[in-house]
């Protein structure tokens, strides 16, 4: 029989409990769950792009928090992806003015490209596929949000190429949230 070894615990670096430190001051110690939102991305950024069960787990130790009070918020948020991703996720707006647009025909055009599905990733590891609602940009639909890039006017097949073409020129590794700029806005006000 194979001897088994538990899976490493997930563990914060070092700048990243530096990072967590500061935000989770800006609250009433009582408060901390406050907090929640900003950590649930940093540990996204941490951990390859998604949250798995236990590094919400140990976002929840770090908030002091029940675990099913991470669950809850990570499950209802698309922003946070649930089980491992592509070196890009492809954030394809499907609400009514992106759809009137041809938010249809660009995701099958993506589908075709990238050998993914929506949900899936493509074979290669490049590209997540993922639909969501209104990306905020409606007068520039159909609109693809790309990490914090968001590419828009995407209404022609040289428009979608052109997108994939920069994304697979751009070696990807996850950006912490301190590392970047242009943070979201729920990481610079909270
Ligand atoms: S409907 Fe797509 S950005 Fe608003």
């Amino acid at each position: 029989m194979q001897p088994t070894t538990a899976p490493a615990k997930p563990q914060f670096s070092p700048a990243a409990q530096a990072e967590i430190k500061r935000i989770i001051s800006r609250y009433p110690a009582e408060r901390s769950k406050s907090a929640l939102l900003p950590l649930l991305h940093i540990a996204q950024a941490e951990f390859g792009g998604w949250v798995s069960p236990e590094v919400q787990d140990l976002v929840a130790e770090t908030l002091n928090i029940r675990p099913i009070e991470v669950y809850e918020v990570a499950t209802f948020y698309t922003m946070y992806n649930l089980k491992p991703v592509g070196q890009h996720v492809l954030e394809i707006c499907r609400t009514g003015p992106c759809m009137l647009r041809g938010s249809d025909e660009l995701t099958a055009h993506l589908e075709r490209l990238t050998g993914a599905k929506v949900g899936e990733t493509s074979p290669d590891g490049h590209f997540t596929l993922k639909e969501v609602e209104c990306l905020a940009a409606c007068g520039f639909a159909p609109v693809v949000q790309v990490r914090e890039q968001y590419y828009e006017s995407l209404d022609t097949p040289e428009a979608v190429d052109a997108m994939l073409s920069e994304l697979r020129g751009q070696i990807h590794r996850p950006i912490l949230p301190w590392e970047e700029t242009g943070l979201p806005t729920s990481l610079q006000n909270n």
